[in-house]
């Protein structure tokens, strides 16, 4: 780390600190605002980004957090600035979050770039807003800290625990299979949001929080703390505090963001349980950082790593619990040895140091690496003819029966068709047909949806069945479960070896060995390629257009080609 700064050094001396016209024009707008020159003259500029919206439910509190975090800049002497950015309701941006998250992180990136900031204060949780912000400040390369916004509390419904969207989807089954009636339904929708904050079980947000803070990125302990949590603000005002510390020590995020601080997160991801989506991120972050991922590392660490996290959808519990038996320190604490505890983080400590101490305090919700939740792994990476870049799937969220199954397919052309087919009460499947779903893909989808955990046909709902083995381009909620494979790449819109499976044919999947096999004579392959016509782009204009121009495949983290880091960006010439 280089020695302190001097007020000369900030960057936004040239803003606020040179005596010229332009200067003047700036200082006399910030005392339009009824700051004096005190308010800011010599001090870091904190700009704080924050995902805050009225339709964003995860984010509601960051209104008034925003407003801690800027006690905490005052406190350390610093000048706070908010800077509203597009918020990514997970459940209301359509088609798909994913299609924007590439937009978020070129706001993160141009918001600050544009701006007199020293460094930044990242508000952020549900979903994809948590990589958008930090792929957007590693690529601007500011002093950063991230504030995760925390999950809500426990849903309840009768006295049971409901879990964001896991029980959504399971009592949607039992209500497609006649078992609960309409106002059940009507009351479950009720108690299963109780507070602000993101969702509350594993999901992506849950995983994406505590990826961040394996990474150093926040305040020791804050991705655990639930969002109601008077702890919570507490968190923001010290992150508040320490971000003016980390700009004048100039502690920027290529400092922390180290290969051994990603395989950390890896390591934690896997012993979380956490969402699939979270490889897709992981990679688009370390790209952003200069540091090449393979989706091997994942598979390699995933049969390291068990279960430790007994939170659904893997586990019983839900992030409350999970906060209440030690939160993700503790969880990193039974990893000790697997660590490395020597990686700076935005404390100026190590990772080593910021959870010293701590402990397990209830041991049914955190296990012990003696007695995991599940030693199968969170996430597998599977290759062969069907998926020469790979796929993903999560063993320890699928009916083990199917983690070694051949079976005939059913092919869906898009999730239209499957939409219609899986409620036909004369639809020819049987629990060991596997159901595939092409064109929900990057491009294809497009913005790769959710649409992974494709339905159980309503004919075997009806009979009980609860998981059959699926295959797709799309990707799945991390609330979802289920022997689902996702993200095979390259995905069907671009001609990958998934648009040519047809109805009858056959696949084999072994999880153990990591293998996913079409059972079509390389042949008959290439016959169905030739014929094959690559399908309109979908957008005719605008930023989906450029998305369709530029977007990777899942296994390069679906990032935009030209947010690659080729090269430093000039700083704003200030005329
Ligand atoms: Fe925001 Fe799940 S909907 S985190």
């Amino acid at each position: 780390m280089s020695k302190r700064k001097r007020p000369e050094e900030l960057r936004s001396h040239r803003w606020l600190g040179v005596n010229d016209l332009r200067a003047f024009g700036h200082r006399a707008r910030l005392r339009q605002g009824g700051f004096d020159t005190a308010d800011f003259r010599g001090k870091p500029v904190i700009g704080i980004i924050n995902t805050w919206s009225d339709i964003n439910f995860c984010h509601t509190h960051l209104r008034d957090r925003a407003e801690d975090v800027k006690r905490g800049v005052l406190q350390a002497g610093g000048f706070p600035v908010e800077l509203p950015a597009m918020s990514l309701s997970e459940p209301f941006v359509k088609p798909s979050a994913m299609l924007y998250r590439n937009l978020l992180a070129m706001e993160t990136e141009e918001l600050l770039r544009s701006h007199p900031i020293d460094g930044a204060v990242l508000m952020g949780g549900c979903d994809k807003t948590t990589p958008a912000l930090i792929m957007g400040a590693i690529s601007m390369g500011l002093p950063a800290i991230y504030v995760p916004a925390g999950p809500q509390l426990r849903g309840n419904w009768r006295g049971l625990e409901l879990g964001s969207g896991s029980d959504a989807w399971k009592y949607w089954d039992e209500k497609r299979a006649g078992r609960i009636s309409e106002s059940d339904w009507t009351e479950l929708e009720g108690g299963i949001a109780r507070s602000f904050g993101t969702c509350m079980v594993m999901g992506t947000a849950a995983t994406m929080m505590a990826i961040a803070e394996t990474l150093g990125l926040t305040i020791p302990g804050a991705s655990s703390i639930p969002a109601p949590d008077a702890a919570h603000p507490r968190m923001c005002a010290a992150s508040g505090r320490r971000i003016v510390d980390m700009v004048w020590d100039d502690l920027v995020p290529q400092n922390i963001l180290t290969p051994a601080a990603f395989d950390n997160a890896i390591r934690v991801h896997m012993a979380m349980g956490g969402s699939t989506n979270a490889i897709i991120h992981v990679v688009a972050m370390a790209r952003r950082a200069g540091i090449k991922l393979d989706m091997k590392r994942f598979d390699e660490i995933s049969r390291e790593i068990p279960v430790l996290a007994n939170v659904r959808p893997s586990g019983k519990f839900l992030m409350e619990d999970f906060f209440y038996a030690g939160g993700l320190r503790a969880l990193m604490t039974e990893l000790n040895g697997a660590l490395d505890l020597s990686c700076l983080t935005v404390t100026g400590t190590s990772l080593g140091e910021n959870i010293a101490g701590l402990e397990v305090y209830k041991r049914d919700v955190i296990r012990p690496l003696s007695d995991p939740v599940s030693r199968d792994g969170a996430t597998a990476v599977l290759t062969g003819n069907l998926a020469p870049r790979g796929c993903v799937m999560k063993p320890s969220a699928a009916d083990k029966r199917l983690l070694r199954h051949r079976g005939k397919v059913i092919a869906f052309e898009d999730y239209d068709h499957m939409a219609h087919e899986v409620e036909r009460d004369d639809l020819d499947v049987t629990p060991d047909h596997i159901l595939v779903l092409k064109n929900g893909g990057p491009k294809g989808g497009p913005g790769m949806p959710e649409w992974g955990m494709l339905p159980i046909p309503k004919k075997l709902v009806k009979h009980g069945v609860r998981d059959m083995l699926r295959v797709s381009d799309a990707r799945m909620s991390g609330t979802s479960y289920g022997a689902c494979i996702l993200h095979v790449a390259p995905e069907s819109f671009v001609g990958g070896p998934l648009a040519f499976v047809k109805t009858g044919d056959e696949i084999e999947v072994d999880v153990p060995a990591r293998r996913i096999h079409l059972h079509v004579a390389e042949e008959e392959i290439a016959r169905r390629r030739a014929a094959w016509k690559p399908p309109a782009p979908r957008y005719p204009r605008g930023y989906g257009a450029l998305y369709s121009q530029h977007i990777g495949q899942a296994d390069e983290g679906c990032d935009f080609d030209f947010l690659a880091p080729n090269g430093a960006i000039p700083e704003p010439e200030i005329h």
